[in-house]
């Protein structure tokens, strides 16, 4: 039995498809004060499976999925595996300046006590986040979902990461694709001069696929778009797992030069046009 909370119903329905499973009702809505209620509607059994993405807004998203788990522990299921497929708070997983509050961790705990039996979610921004949890933890990626957009909608792409930190996204691309990867990196020419340009490939003329795991506000893409165009690349397919993408990022991405915007459905976006419906399933069916 799946179920799924506000934030990501059309994805829980689409688990549910992929697993042969009951996609169990839930009534949920604000009282005139901004408070939530919420209700499960049908009896369940004692194996259910909650999908609740804790993206904006954010502490709303979060209570409900405390609400839905702390329910069902009521209702005596004991085994709640909980997806989340984009994990907000994901960015705050240590203390950077002293006194800052640690909100991965706080975020993990309250998730554990709210119920949780085990937890699954889609290319955490900090792997370690999975050690924050006491139950099992499991950090997919969504990496083959995307390289499967790429393969029918780009011939002989160059995947490129912003920066080094999305390598790692960009080689596991490359590598089902059978493709060239490579990352954008700042290069000092003198004292004076610096210019970011791909490390290792020459990409003049060759259509090329951009690899993030979030886009929030645009900025690393915008920027990443320029200096492709700077070297004359073909088009500009933007991806990412989590189209976070604040205000008018997507104008921006697109002003910038890209022709192609595309994310994964962990997130409701205009271009979460990549389902990972098909590998949680997967990874749910294995455990
Ligand atoms: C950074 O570590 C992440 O991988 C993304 O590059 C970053 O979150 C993107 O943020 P923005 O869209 O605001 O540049």
């Amino acid at each position: 039995m799946i179920i799924g909370g506000s934030s990501s119903q059309k994805l829980a329905a689409n688990i549910a498809h992929e697993m042969d499973d009951v996609l169990c009702p839930l009534e949920t809505r604000k009282f005139p004060d901004g408070e939530r209620y919420l209700r499960i509607k049908k009896e369940v059994d004692d194996g259910v499976v909650v999908v609740q993405s804790t993206g904006f807004p954010q502490d709303e998203n979060l209570m409900e999925l405390f609400l839905i788990l702390k329910t069902l522990r009521s209702m005596g299921v004991n085994d709640i595996r909980t997806v989340i497929p984009y994990f907000g708070y994901g960015r705050q997983e240590k203390s950077f300046n002293s006194g800052e509050a640690v909100s991965a961790e706080v975020v993990c705990q309250l998730i554990e006590f709210a119920g949780a039996s085990s937890v699954y979610s889609l290319n955490l921004h900090e792997k370690n986040i999975c050690d924050l949890f006491q139950i099992p933890a499991f950090n997919l990626s969504a990496m083959p979902a995307i390289a499967h957009y790429v393969e029918k909608n780009v011939e002989d792409p160059v995947i490129i990461a912003p920066d080094k930190g999305a390598l790692g996204f960009a080689q596991e691309v490359a590598e089902i694709l059978g493709c060239p990867s490579d990352h954008l990196e700042k290069i000092r020419l003198s004292p004076e001069k610096v210019e970011t340009k791909p490390k290792n490939l020459d990409v003049e003329g060759r259509d090329a696929v951009i690899i993030d795991d979030i886009i929030s506000t645009g900025g690393t893409i915008v920027n990443a778009c320029q200096i492709l165009k700077e070297h004359q690349v073909g088009q500009i397919v933007v991806s990412c797992v989590h189209p976070v993408l604040v205000g008018d990022a997507l104008l921006k991405i697109f002003a910038a030069g890209a022709d192609d915007v595309v994310g994964t459905n962990t997130l409701k976006s205009e271009v979460s046009n990549v389902s990972v419906a098909g590998l949680v399933a997967e990874a749910l069916k294995k455990e």
